[in-house]
């Protein structure tokens, strides 16, 4: 059955006609593949959870103390790092990072593909972003693209772990020795991801996480730093409260960005649950990939070679020369998303623009990337979260299928 009220929609309706695939999408009023929505990411919070929040809430010590000791230890070990400073956000943790290792006016070296945090809290410290592409099959640091744009006041990389994929470490080691830069890792998204048998805390000077809600492990808002150098656990930990050394003795300007107790309460049991919460992730990329493998034109995410990715996002790439739009409308990546949302699957966009395209960074003379711009009109998340059923998982690789072939060229 169509739904030809407008001219538009008669216009689409008659194009339907002679395509029996597009007219079988619930979006044109067939069966949808699944009657409850699926949605891409989902938010829960434990008995467990709550009940340590409120054992912290009675206790009335609301302040940073002993339950962001534990998050802190329990975490170091688990990233096989030897420090761990937990902090206000992901974003103050890279604030925190960025700090100690970068001085104002040196260049560093940043991906075009991330989110606007990994490099506005550069910008923050007074260092000009070398934009650098994303690597076509990662989506991660292009760290060859990064090695040709090394300039003589180049003093630092910042690398993006993107989706929970690690980049390259093997690469950026490599590079950061020959040329002397510091290392700082934005591991906002990959908690628990490895490279080389090791968590990725083990690499870089400084590794930086974040447990914003829709992260694999929440604490509300909350971020942390990791450090195998034990003096810049140090200073870290006194950039975070008002640069003290001892109380009320201030050897440096310093911030308040610490954590409470009540949100490391809730992050220490979300991180017990972590590791089985991560290994689920992966089952679901698992199957999800062996269904995607099958849809021509559709690609599924591929992982960094000697990395074990986190899956906290699951970004497919649309092939846009393998499918048509029915119309002049919207591109064929909307059309996707509005197919599959009709069928019950709920999609999300990371990111609708590069970097480099964001009015702030958008200045006459900037650097455009190509990978980073074509990532941004192609990749499409899907839901691939801990709570997901296998049932969930054949009807998101189902609804895939339907949409693809009612697009396909
Ligand atoms: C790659 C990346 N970096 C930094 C951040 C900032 O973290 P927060 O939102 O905790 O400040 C995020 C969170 O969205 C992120 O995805």
């Amino acid at each position: 059955m169509l739904r030809g009220v407008t001219g538009k929609l008669i216009m689409a309706s008659n194009t339907i006609t002679g395509r029996p695939q597009l007219a079988a999408l619930a979006l044109h009023g067939g069966t949808p593949v699944s009657n409850q929505r699926i949605q891409v990411v989902a938010v829960r919070l434990d008995e467990a959870d709550i009940d340590a929040a409120l054992a912290v809430m009675r206790s009335g010590m609301l302040a940073q103390g002993k339950n962001v000791a534990e998050l802190e230890s329990l975490f170091a070990p688990m990233s096989d790092a030897a420090h761990a400073i937990a902090c206000a956000n992901g974003t103050c943790a890279l604030q925190l990072a960025y700090e100690p290792l970068i001085e104002p006016g040196d260049d560093v070296l940043v991906p075009a593909w991330s989110y606007i945090a990994t490099v506005s809290m550069l910008v923050a410290r007074g260092a000009n972003p070398i934009w650098v592409d994303a690597d076509p099959v990662t989506y991660c640091i292009d760290v060859e693209d990064a090695r040709r744009k090394v300039t003589p006041r180049t003093t630092a990389i910042a690398a993006t772990h993107m989706y929970g994929n690690p980049v390259d470490i093997g690469a950026v080691d490599t590079l950061a020795a020959e040329k002397g830069l510091a290392v700082i890792y934005d591991a906002a998204q990959s908690h628990l991801a490895t490279y080389n048998g090791k968590g990725i805390g083990a690499y870089g000077d400084a590794v930086t996480y974040s447990f914003y809600p829709t992260k694999n492990m929440t604490t509300g808002e909350g971020g942390l730093v990791t450090t195998n150098d034990a003096e810049l656990d140090v200073m870290l930990r006194s950039l975070r409260s008002h640069g003290e050394s001892e109380k009320y003795v201030h050897a440096r300007i310093g911030y308040n960005y610490r954590m409470t107790d009540v949100e490391a309460a809730i992050g220490v049991q979300q991180l017990k649950r972590l590791p089985e919460a991560t290994a689920r992730r992966r089952e679901n990329a698992a199957t999800l990939d062996r269904r995607i493998a099958e849809i021509p034109g559709l690609h599924a995410p591929v992982t960094t070679s000697k990395a074990q990715h986190a899956y906290h996002l699951y970004a497919v790439r649309i092939d846009t020369d393998a499918f048509v739009t029915p119309d002049d409308g919207p591109s064929i990546r909307q059309h996707f998303q509005d197919a599959l949302l009709a069928e019950g699957i709920a999609t999300a966009i990371h990111y609708p623009r590069s970097l480099t395209r964001q009015p702030v960074f958008d200045v006459p003379g900037v650097d455009h990337q190509p990978v980073a711009d074509k990532l941004a009109q192609t990749l499409m998340c899907i839901p691939i979260h801990q709570f997901l059923t296998d049932r969930d998982l054949v009807l998101i690789g189902d609804a895939l299928a339907k949409v693809a072939d009612a697009y396909r060229a």
